[in-house]
């Protein structure tokens, strides 16, 4: 399990140059979520590492890795935190929810079980997070379309009710992959443009001023 900190101590994943890297206008904390085996290990790999195995080693608590990535210009650090989907580890992952601006809901669309969790995972959202972290509820194993349990526009209401972004993606294939993670980026940019200070020190090191912690004056993220 790695450590809350993020310069890399415990069973850390990430490259220790992306790691150690403090030159960056941004950091951004994301947390990934859904029920065990949708696929959201192999979906941080894939975005991380470009790299999929169809071994399934289940996550053991919380793990995280590091990528920077440019938008506009600015260089964002993204802290990306894999939770483990097992009920048995719910409290050790919901403790790291308060300091996520964006969460990437993961369902398996080849199972009505894992969708179905959708609305509790959105309630421990809502429980344990800002009031003002994003979501992208994301439907992966696109490639087993012939195996499809939940229907496409079914997910799209939903997403649509909560008032998340939806996407369907494939990690196997690399289908939506990058794309989920950017339009993650962009919302949570676009939320703090509305809603923050500006107070890019506080998000620079990592500690991140909080979404809903408003102020009059805002000097946005420019991403
Ligand atoms: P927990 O860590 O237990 O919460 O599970 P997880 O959501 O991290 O699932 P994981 O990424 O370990 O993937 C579970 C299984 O699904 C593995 O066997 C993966 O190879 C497989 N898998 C993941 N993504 C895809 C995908 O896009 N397509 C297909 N066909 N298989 C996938
Ligand atoms: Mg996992």
């Amino acid at each position: 399990m790695a450590s809350a900190g993020d310069s890399g101590t415990g069973q850390v994943t990430q490259t220790q140059g992306d790691a150690a890297d403090q030159n960056f206008d941004y950091m951004f904390k994301l947390l990934i979520i859904g029920n065990s085996s949708v696929g959201k290990t192999s979906f941080l790999f894939r975005y991380a590492d470009d790299s999929f195995t169809s071994a399934f080693v289940s996550t053991v608590g919380i793990d995280f890795k590091v990528k920077t990535i440019y938008r506009n210009n600015k260089r964002v650090k993204l802290q990306i935190w894999d939770t483990a989907g097992q009920e048995r580890y719910r409290t050790i992952t919901t403790a790291y929810y308060r300091g996520a601006m964006g969460f990437l809901l993961m369902y398996d669309i080849t199972s009505q079980e894992s969708f179905s969790a959708v609305q509790d995972w959105a309630t421990q959202i809502k429980t344990y997070s800002w009031d003002n972290a994003q979501v992208a509820l994301v439907g992966n194993k696109l490639d087993l379309e012939e195996d499809r349990q939940v229907p496409t526009q079914d997910a799209q209401r939903l997403a649509t009710e909560l008032g998340f972004q939806f996407f369907e993606a494939s990690a196997k294939d690399n289908v939506n992959v990058k794309q989920v993670f950017e339009r993650l980026v962009d919302i949570v940019c676009d939320k703090m443009n509305e809603s923050v200070s500006g107070d890019a020190g506080a998000l620079a090191n990592g500690k991140g001023a909080g979404l809903k912690d408003t102020s009059p004056k805002s000097t946005g993220c420019a991403c």
